[in-house]
């Protein structure tokens, strides 16, 4: 596959580039001019579309002729800077292409997932904190993600747990609402994220969900996979 991956240069944004040239798919990363330096490592296997993920012609000439688009969906600034890059990749990708955006936990699609005191408690903070200090909007990642779901394209909205760094365990497992036990250790693996993300361009079933993952190595993975081949043996 052509896929093209906006913001190429950050931390999931490269793990995914990797991910992606490791199964021989064909890459277009699009990253801010600052920092294209960033894929230094991949320039000579990637093309690069130096740019702000938000410009429309940008992303019209990114996405050209791909099969596929990961898209790194960002709350940065209070200029709708998700919703700008959520929409240019909707408008301009080729009918048919399979559309995958990641974001986080707190994005909820049907408003089932149920959230921990401490994550209610850090959205209600931070969320207006980093708004006034003019930093970030978290309303502007949940406009972006509603305009997703809204759409008639070939979208996967990816969910990712607090993340962290170290080894790949494997592929994450998932469940669509926060608060299944599955869940219950709210970590993952960044690279493994980008694996998710990377993976779902194969994976039809995915299309049109919006799936919370969590490291398939995290206790409640574990206890998950133990209590269902539990059950398959009985
Ligand atoms: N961090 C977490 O704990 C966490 C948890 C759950 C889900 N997520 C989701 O995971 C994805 C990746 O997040 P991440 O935290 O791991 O970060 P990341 O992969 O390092 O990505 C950050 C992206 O934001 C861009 N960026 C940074 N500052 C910017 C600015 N001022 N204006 C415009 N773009 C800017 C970066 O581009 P440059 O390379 O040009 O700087 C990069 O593409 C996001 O969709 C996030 O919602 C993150």
């Amino acid at each position: 596959m052509k896929i093209c991956i906006v913001g190429a240069s950050g931390k999931l944004g490269r793990y995914m580039v990797q991910h992606a040239l490791d199964r021989d798919h064909e890459v277009v990363g699009v990253c801010r001019e600052k920092s294209v330096g960033k894929l230094d490592a991949f320039k000579d296997r990637i093309i690069i579309i130096p740019g702000k993920t938000n410009d429309r012609e940008v992303i019209k000439r990114a996405v050209a002729g791909c099969d596929a688009v990961l898209t790194v969906l960002v709350p940065w600034g209070v200029r709708g800077y998700a919703t700008g890059t959520a929409q240019a990749v909707l408008d301009y990708a080729q009918a048919g292409a399979r559309l995958v955006f990641s974001c986080g936990w707190h994005i909820t699609r049907d408003g089932q997932d149920l959230y921990s005191w401490r994550l209610r408690a850090a959205a209600k903070v931070l969320g207006p904190l980093m708004r006034l200090l003019r930093v970030a909007d978290i309303g502007d990642q949940v406009k972006a993600c509603r305009r997703v779901f809204a759409s008639d394209t070939r979208w996967t909205v990816v969910r990712g747990s607090d993340l962290e760094e170290g080894e790949s365990q494997g592929l994450p497992v998932w469940s669509r609402h926060v608060g299944d036990p599955v869940l219950e250790s709210n970590l993952t693996r960044r690279v493994d994220f980008a694996l998710f993300m990377v993976a779902a361009l194969e994976d039809d079933a995915l299309v049109h969900e919006a799936p919370a993952i969590v490291g398939c190595g995290t206790p409640s993975a574990l206890a998950h996979a133990a209590a269902s081949e539990g059950a398959g043996n009985r």
